[in-house]
C-alpha cells in the first residue's frame, strides 16, 4: 500500500504529465469539487487573463445574456471584438448553456464525426477548450502560458487555490497552471447554472407548466415528421434533451458580408475541415449542430451570425422545400452558400414547407426552451 505522500507524489507526477502532454485525466477526482468550481468561476470573470486586461470569458459569454456576446460592434454583433479592441473574429460566439452535455470529439459507429468543442470540434473536451481563448491573438491575446501563469501568480487567492487543489509544485509550472485553469473552467461550466433544465419546456415535462395553444402546436410540429428539424436537432434523451445530435452538417449557410469585410481569419470558413484532426474534404462546410436551448435569446444566428432573427432562420430552411423564397432581412433571394459542397440536401429536403402560422408556432415553442434565468430577455 502507498502511504499518503507517495500517493500525492503519483498525483503530481500525473499532473506534470498532463501539463506537458495536454491530457486531462482527473486530477480533480481527489479534490472537493465545489472549490474547483468556485476557482473556475473566479477565473471566468477575471479580465487579468487578457493581455490588456480588458476581457474575460464572460465578456463574450455573458451569463446575464444567455452566455453570448451582446456588445455592439461594427459587424452587427455577428462576431466578437478581441482584447486589442480592434480585431473581430469570423465566428459567432456560441452559448455556453448546456455545452457541458456535449460528448468528446469522436467518430461514431456509422463513421460520422460527433461532439467536441468549438464549431469544428477541434477541442476534445471542455478543459482543452478552455485553454485556447487565453492564447488566441484575436481574443484574450496572451502570448504564452508563461504570462498566463504569471498573471495567476499575481493573485494570492489563486496561488492558494492552485496549491490546495492541484499541489504546490503546479503553481511554479507554467504549463501545469494552464492545464489547471482549463480544468477549473470546465468544472465551473459543468455547474447547474449552465444547465438548469428549468425552462417552461422542462417544467411542462414535469407537469409544472401548461403550454399555451401556440406553444403546444409548435411542440407537436417540431417532434413530428411533417418537418425535418428533429433529424438533426434532437438527441433523443427525453429528460435532458439538448436539441442537437452533435453531428456535423453543411446546411448551406450563406457568407456574412460584414464578417467578410471585418473578420480576421480564413474565409470561406471550412468548418469541420478546419479541425486539424480532419482531412477528408467531404467535411468542408459542415458545422456542429447547435443546441436550440435558449435559442430565442442568443441571436444572431449561424456560425457567422449572418441572420439577426430567429424567424429568418426558419424561412431559410424553407428554401430547400419551396422555390423562390427570399431572405426577409434583405428582401433579396438567399445568397449562395459559403461552402457549396457537401450540403445535407437529403435531410433538408424532407418534410413540408412551413407557412407563416407554422413558423409562429415553432417560435412560440422555441421560446419555451428558455431557461428561467433568461425568460426576462424574451421579446414578444
Ligand atoms: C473574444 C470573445 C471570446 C472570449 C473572450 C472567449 N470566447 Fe469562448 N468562444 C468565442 C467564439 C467566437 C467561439 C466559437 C469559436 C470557434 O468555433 O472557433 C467560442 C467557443 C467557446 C466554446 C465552445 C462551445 C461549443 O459548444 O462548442 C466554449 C466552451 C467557450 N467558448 C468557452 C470560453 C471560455 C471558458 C473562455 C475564457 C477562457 C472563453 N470562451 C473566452 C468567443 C469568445
Ligand atoms: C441536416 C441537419 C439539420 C436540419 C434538418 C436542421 N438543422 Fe438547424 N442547424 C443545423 C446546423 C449544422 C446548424 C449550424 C449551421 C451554421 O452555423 O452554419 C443549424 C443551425 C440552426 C439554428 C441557428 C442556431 C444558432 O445558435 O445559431 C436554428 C435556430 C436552427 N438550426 C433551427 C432549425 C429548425 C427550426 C429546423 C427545422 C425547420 C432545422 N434547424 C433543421 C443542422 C440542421
Amino acid at each position: 500500500m502507498m502511504n499518503k505522500s507517495a500517493a500525492q507524489g503519483v498525483a503530481s507526477a500525473f499532473l506534470l504529465c498532463c501539463g506537458i502532454m495536454g491530457c486531462h485525466l482527473a486530477v480533480a477526482a481527489t479534490v472537493p469539487d465545489a472549490k474547483l468550481v468556485k476557482f473556475g468561476e473566479a477565473l471566468f470573470f477575471d479580465v487579468n487573463f487578457s493581455l490588456q486586461r480588458t476581457q474575460s470569458c464572460a465578456t463574450c459569454h455573458l451569463p446575464g445574456q444567455g452566455f453570448v456576446d451582446k456588445r455592439p460592434n461594427r459587424a452587427a454583433n455577428a462576431v466578437s471584438l478581441g482584447d486589442d479592441n480592434v480585431s473581430l473574429g469570423t465566428r459567432n460566439a456560441p452559448t455556453l448553456s448546456y455545452a457541458a452535455s456535449t460528448p468528446s470529439f469522436h467518430v461514431d459507429r456509422n463513421g460520422e464525426y460527433r461532439g467536441g468543442f468549438f464549431l469544428d470540434g477541434r477541442a476534445h473536451d471542455l478543459a482543452t477548450q478552455a485553454k485556447e481563448p487565453f492564447l488566441n491573438p484575436i481574443e484574450m491575446a496572451l502570448p504564452d502560458a508563461h504570462l498566463l501563469a504569471q498573471r495567476l501568480r499575481e493573485n494570492p487567492n489563486y496561488t492558494a487555490a492552485v496549491t490546495m487543489l492541484f499541489g504546490a509544485e503546479v503553481v511554479q509550472d507554467d504549463n501545469a497552471v494552464h492545464s489547471a485553469v482549463g480544468q477549473a473552467l470546465a468544472a465551473f461550466q459543468k455547474s447547474p447554472q449552465f444547465s438548469p433544465f428549468d425552462s417552461k419546456y422542462d417544467r411542462f415535462l414535469r407537469g409544472e407548466y401548461r403550454m399555451t395553444e401556440m406553444e403546444e402546436r409548435g411542440r407537436i410540429l417540431f417532434f413530428s415528421s411533417l418537418i425535418n428539424c428533429n433529424l438533426c436537432h434532437l438527441l433523443d434523451s427525453p429528460e435532458q434533451e439538448t436539441f442537437t445530435d452533435y453531428r456535423y452538417h453543411n446546411i448551406g449557410t450563406p457568407p456574412n458580408p460584414l464578417v467578410q469585410q471585418h473578420g480576421t481569419g480564413k474565409l470561406p470558413d471550412l468548418g469541420l475541415l478546419a479541425n486539424p484532426l480532419v482531412e477528408d474534404t467531404l467535411q468542408a462546410g459542415k458545422f456542429k449542430v447547435p443546441t436550440l436551448r435558449n435559442i430565442a435569446v442568443t441571436g444572431p444566428y449561424m456560425h457567422n451570425g449572418v441572420f439577426a432573427e430567429l424567424r429568418t432562420v426558419l424561412e431559410f430552411y424553407n428554401q430547400y422545400i419551396i422555390a423562390d423564397t427570399k431572405n426577409p432581412e434583405t428582401g433579396k433571394p438567399w445568397r449562395a452558400p459559403e461552402v457549396a459542397d457537401n450540403i445535407s440536401q437529403d435531410l433538408l429536403q424532407q418534410g413540408q414547407p412551413m407557412d407563416r402560422y407554422r413558423i409562429e408556432t415553432l417560435i412560440a415553442f422555441f421560446k419555451t426552451l428558455t431557461d428561467r434565468q433568461f425568460e426576462h430577455l424574451l421579446e414578444d
